[in-house]
C-alpha cells in the first residue's frame, strides 16, 4: 500500500516513521510520502488560505493550490480521505475497507477548512471519503491521519506479530473487548480472575464473551443496539 499526506506541517507527520509504522515501512509493506503544501504556491507569501466568501470567521484553503497538489499526489488507482469534524464517522469497518486499498492520499485541512469544491472537483475523478475521530474538533487533520493510518496499516498482512490479535480486537465481533490480565496471580491483593487460571477453554471463552457483553453493556450501550440480527446467542442475552 502507497500512503500520501498533503499537510503545511509536514513535520507534524514524523511518528509515520517511528514504531509499528516503520518497522512496516522498513520492511517494504508499505511507502510513504509527506508532501508540503506550500510547494504548491506560486506567491512570495506562499499564501494557502483566503477569507471566506459570506464571511464569518477563520480563513478557508484555496482551491487553486490543493487542485494542483492533488492532480500531482493522486494517481488512478486513489481513495482521498479528507480528515474533518463533519466527517462521518471512521469507524474499524472503515479502517478495513481502507486496508484493501492500493493508494491512499490524505488531505490535511486547517483553518475552517478546505474549499468545498475541492473535494467536489476531486470526486469526478477518485472516490473520496471526508471523515471524523469523533465529536470535538481538532486544531487540524494532521493528528487525525496519523490515527487513521495506525488503524489502517495495523491490519496489513505481515503487520503485526501475531495476527489473531487483530482478529481478536475490540469492534471485529462488535463488542468492546473485555479485560485482561497477566501474571503474577495476585498483585497487591488483587487476584486473576480463578476462571483465566483453570485450564478449561470452553469456560474462558463464555467468561471472556461475558465480560465483553458487560463491558459494551456499560459502556456503549449504542454498539448493542447496532449488532446484526442473529449475532447473541441465547445465553448472551441472559448476561
Ligand atoms: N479535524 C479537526 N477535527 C477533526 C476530527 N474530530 N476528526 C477528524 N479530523 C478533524
Amino acid at each position: 500500500m502507497r500512503i500520501d499526506v498533503v499537510t503545511i506541517f509536514p513535520e507534524y507527520l514524523d511518528p509515520l516513521r517511528a514504531a509499528l509504522l516503520g518497522r512496516a515501512l522498513d520492511r517494504g509493506l508499505i511507502e510513504v510520502g509527506v508532501h508540503d503544501l506550500r510547494d504548491w504556491t506560486h506567491d512570495v507569501h506562499r499564501a494557502v488560505d483566503d477569507a471566506p466568501y459570506g464571511g464569518g470567521p477563520g480563513m478557508v484553503m484555496k482551491p487553486q493550490v490543493w487542485g494542483a497538489a492533488l492532480d500531482d499526489v493522486c494517481g488512478e488507482r486513489t481513495r482521498l480521505v479528507v480528515p474533518t469534524p463533519a466527517g462521518r464517522p471512521f469507524t474499524q469497518r472503515l479502517a478495513h475497507s481502507y486496508a484493501a486499498e492500493e493508494h491512499l492520499v490524505f488531505a490535511c485541512g486547517r483553518y475552517e477548512g478546505i474549499d468545498q469544491r475541492v473535494l467536489t472537483d476531486a470526486a469526478r475523478r477518485m472516490p473520496v471519503d471526508e471523515v471524523s475521530l469523533g465529536d470535538y474538533v481538532l486544531v487540524g487533520g494532521e493528528a487525525a491521519v496519523l490515527v487513521i493510518v495506525e488503524a489502517v496499516v495495523r491490519l496489513l498482512p505481515g503487520v503485526l506479530g501475531n495476527p489473531v490479535s487483530a482478529e481478536q480486537d475490540s469492534f471485529s465481533d462488535g463488542l468492546l473487548e473485555g479485560p485482561s490480565y497477566t501474571r503474577p496471580e495476585v498483585w497487591r491483593d488483587l487476584a486473576v480472575p480463578e476462571v483465566l487460571r483453570s485450564g478449561n477453554h470452553a469456560r474462558i471463552d463464555r467468561w471472556r464473551r461475558d465480560q465483553a457483553l458487560e463491558r459494551t453493556f456499560r459502556r456503549r450501550p449504542d454498539l448493542l443496539e447496532r449488532l446484526p440480527e442473529g449475532s447473541l446467542d441465547e445465553h448472551d442475552r441472559a448476561v
